[in-house]
């Protein structure tokens, strides 16, 4: 299966944006992360659409879009315009309004042409989210709770990526995209791989990095 690593641009300077897209293009990263917070669903505030339509000609990766925000559907058109290639939505922001509203939002932004995807948070269950892995491009597994970067992995999330890579080989999909996000690091990228994970975020552990090239190849491995 392919590793993908995705640096989250929440950790590059806002005001040289494009500078950061490009310098983890050229590190040879393989999406780009994008941490869309709307001070409510998670405490901080981030970025809208246009940040994602402001990148999106200065790189060929995939623009990997991370909505924690209530509400996600009415969302969605702003991000499949901007250009996003892939928009993932919070099980919990979802779950609020009603039980169908995640399975309707999947297949909302599947109608615009961009692949999707479904988040837990680090005490949700993975198993809240089986009945919509059929719909899904890829699960994403928060190793953190959302809302900053830098903070410290959560181990017990191992276990979640491995139940997750069994129901996604249990049901057909053996190389479907299972990404984790936060706290991923040069040290910790192995187990989480092993674990069944194939698509790794990293904010800190990217941006942070003297040699952005050495720490993309050393957490791909
Ligand atoms: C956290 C964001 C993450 C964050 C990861 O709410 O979803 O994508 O940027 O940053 P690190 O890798 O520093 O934990
Ligand atoms: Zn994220």
């Amino acid at each position: 299966m392919q590793i993908k690593v995705a640096p989250s641009i929440l950790s590059a300077d806002f005001s040289a944006m494009g500078e950061a897209v490009r310098a983890v293009e050229g590190a040879g990263a393989d999406l780009i992360h994008c941490d869309v917070m709307d001070g409510s669903f998670v405490e901080p505030i981030t970025f809208g659409g246009q940040m994602v339509k402001n990148i999106r000609p200065l790189t060929k990766l995939a623009l990997d879009v991370h909505l924690m925000i209530e509400h996600p559907k009415t969302q969605i058109k702003f991000f499949a315009d901007a250009g996003a290639d892939i928009i993932t939505v919070h099980y919990g922001a979802c779950r609020r309004i009603s039980p169908d509203y995640l399975a309707e939002t999947l297949e909302y932004i599947k109608s615009f042409g961009v692949k999707c995807g479904a988040v837990v948070n680090p005490d949700v269950p993975v198993e809240n989210i089986f009945p919509v892995f059929p719909q899904c491009d890829m699960v994403l597994l928060m190793s953190v709770f959302p809302g900053y970067g830098g903070q410290k992995f959560i181990p017990e999330v191992l276990e979640k990526i491995k139940k997750a890579r069994e129901y996604a080989v249990s049901i057909g999909r053996p190389d479907m995209d299972i990404e984790v996000d936060g706290g991923v690091t040069l040290n910790n990228a192995e187990a989480i791989k092993k674990a069944g994970a194939n698509v790794l975020v990293a904010g800190s552990a990217v941006f942070g990095a003297d040699d952005m090239s050495y720490a993309i190849r050393k957490i791909r491995g």
